[in-house]
């Protein structure tokens, strides 16, 4: 380990790895020096994360992965398991929204959808992975969260559920998993300019960026052990 890669030896899984701010905070650990196991449901955009961290000098696999289907996620932790024999970080980042209009407008199947990704997804990722870390008495776990999961959020109800279902889930699970030297951290962004949403009405370039997430979350699993950041809300500076 130096400086410059602190992570390096370690191993780290995020998911929705594919694109937007799980695209960055993959290219950000690999810089940082951990091994990068990309996830996701759609391999080729994972394979384009891949190929953007190799032509940095980093290192990545593919695993695709559906969060919600427990079997897909369980099948990924044998694996990785057997191939890594270890997992220092978990950035579970894979989420979906839908804000096209009021709760009693949206179909049960998008409710499914959006709270099965976004909570059900983590619950299920934190059952199969963190028996890893507490078998090696270490371990970072980061769950992107929103804004929204601290602020009501009109045509966005669903989404802002799921989030402060995660928000109340990453709190709770830190506690659980103190003991093992293992710590949970939740990060809330505001908007951030990425396919997730419309973000009608806001300004761009205003925006916060995934890079700026990927900031964070490097800050996060690079603090000393012996403390942890266990929230951060992160904002634009100007409203966008
Ligand atoms: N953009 C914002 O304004 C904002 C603000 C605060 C928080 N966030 C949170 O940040 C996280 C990343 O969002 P983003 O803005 O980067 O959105 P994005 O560009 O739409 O990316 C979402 C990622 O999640 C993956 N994904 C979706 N469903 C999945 C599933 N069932 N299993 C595995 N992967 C799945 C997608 O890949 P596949 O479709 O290939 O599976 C994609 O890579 C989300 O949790 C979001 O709630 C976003």
């Amino acid at each position: 380990m130096n400086e410059r890669t602190p992570l390096l030896g370690q191993v780290a899984l995020v998911t929705g790895a594919g694109r937007g701010i799980g695209a960055a905070i993959s290219q950000k650990l690999a810089e940082l020096g951990a091994s990068l196991v990309l996830s996701g449901r759609t391999r080729e955009t994972l394979e384009t994360t891949q190929a953007m961290i190799r032509t940095r000098g980093g290192k990545a696999q593919v695993e695709p992965c559906d969060v919600s289907d427990l079997a897909s996620i369980e099948g990924l932790a044998s694996r990785l398991d057997e191939h890594f024999h270890r997992l220092d970080i978990l950035v579970n980042n894979a989420g979906v929204g839908w804000f096209s209009g009021p709760l009693h407008e949206m179909t049960p199947e998008t409710w499914e959808k959006i709270l099965n990704t976004n909570l059900r997804g983590v619950f299920f990722a934190v059952r199969a992975f963190a028996p890893l870390m507490i078998r090696a008495k270490t371990g970072h776990i980061v769950n992107i969260s929103s804004l929204a999961g601290k602020n009501p959020l009109p045509r966005g109800a669903a989404y802002a559920a799921s989030k402060w279902g995660l928000n109340g889930l990453s709190y709770s699970v830190a506690e659980e998993l103190r003991p093992y030297n293992i710590r949970v951290s939740v990060v809330c962004p505001g908007s951030v300019d990425t396919e997730l949403g419309p973000h009608t009405g806001k300004d761009s370039n205003k925006m916060l960026k995934p890079d700026d997430v990927a900031h964070v979350v490097a800050a996060l699993v690079t603090q000393t052990s012996q403390s942890f950041i266990s929230e951060v809300l992160l904002r634009p500076t100007q409203k966008p």
